[in-house]
């Protein structure tokens, strides 16, 4: 296993010739650990995980065991490009779980913003654990743990996502890109072929569409924020912002106002867009969206998206608000 600390002298891995270098020496590291015993790994489809799944299926293909959680709370085609890149392209060892209507009944009623959080990842935990007990002989638990992480929490993944296993389930860990920043991380996912869009994924946050469909989640305004955000995303990519804007993405709020429709009154709800410039997530400024840009997307969602009435654009940097809403 290798060091938590980083070596001083140790250099940062910015072309493919460093990359596929990384490779090689972590492939023949996790063939020594693991021998041919098998690896079990949450396989989100962030940017972390995805890298360690496409390291530990070359280095052992099929006793990688990848497990993807549905939660109900993925954007729009996320998990099936999770399913069409591990399964169809890279052949994976793949457990698919949708959990969706397990996550949405265990969240109905919950509007409180930390306790649906701690709802999701209790879930979370409760839904890979049920798939791990049910498979033989796992012995490691792979994790995308990258340098920040330990730098800020200590050894293991603080994310939402996977938070920890009971104690009966301790798996030795397997964190091959413990040491790397997150820009490494990236051109490590592209020496390994992953598609770009995955490769360059915006952060998401491990509730997902949970903390952006505010207080207690309705599967009517959750479609909202997930149709809106799949036009943001689309017009963003279109408009050459994909890779540029540090994060984008859509919050509906859990109250209706008054619009006209058909030439009657009808209630409905707003979509915010936010767009945000970060270094560390810490402060935010705010990005000066084209005019235009932003017409065309307001028009798009008043018309695609059912059940909206009314678009906004959120002008607030960091502080004083923070980055999500919730
Ligand atoms: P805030 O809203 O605190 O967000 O300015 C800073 C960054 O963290 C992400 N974020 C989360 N990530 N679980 C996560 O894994 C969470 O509960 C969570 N809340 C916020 C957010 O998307 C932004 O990139």
């Amino acid at each position: 296993m290798q060091p938590d600390k980083r070596p001083e002298n140790m250099q940062r891995i910015a072309t493919p010739d460093l990359a596929e270098a990384f490779i090689a020496e972590q492939l023949a590291a996790i063939q020594a650990q693991v021998g041919e015993r098998k690896v079990l790994l949450a396989l989100s489809g962030g940017v972390d995980s995805s890298v360690v799944a496409a390291l530990l299926i070359k280095a052992i293909g099929k006793q990688l065991v990848c497990v993807h959680v549905n939660h109900g709370l993925m954007r729009k085609g996320e998990s099936e490009q999770v399913i069409e890149v591990f399964r169809g392209q890279l052949d994976a060892n793949l457990i698919y779980v949708d959990a969706t209507d397990r996550f949405l009944d265990k969240l109905a009623g919950v509007a409180e913003p930390e306790q649906k959080r701690k709802c999701i990842g209790a879930e979370f935990i409760r839904v890979f654990e049920e798939e791990a007990r049910g498979l033989e002989d796992i012995e490691f638990l792979a994790q995308g743990t990258i340098y920040p992480d330990i730098l800020e929490s200590g050894p293991v993944k603080a994310h939402h996502n996977v938070g920890g296993l009971p104690d009966d389930m301790q798996f030795e860990l397997v964190e091959p890109v413990k040491l790397l920043f997150k820009d490494e991380v990236r051109v490590v996912g592209r020496a390994l072929g992953l598609p770009e869009s995955m490769v360059e994924r915006q952060p998401f946050p491990g509730p997902g569409l949970g903390v952006r469909c505010l207080g207690a989640i309705t599967r009517e305004r959750l479609e909202c924020v997930r149709e809106a955000d799949a036009i943001l995303r689309e017009e963003f990519e279109r408009a050459g912002l994909a890779g540029k804007v540090w994060q984008y993405f859509t919050v509906v709020p859990d109250f209706k106002s008054v619009g006209v429709r058909d030439d009657a009154r009808s209630y409905e709800y707003p979509v915010i867009i936010r767009a945000v410039n970060t270094v560390d997530a810490m402060t935010a400024e705010i990005e000066c969206l084209n005019w235009a840009l932003l017409q065309k997307i307001a028009s798009r969602i008043l018309a695609e998206v059912p059940g909206v009435n009314r678009v906004l654009y959120d002008l607030s940097p960091k502080p004083p608000a923070t980055i999500e809403w919730e």
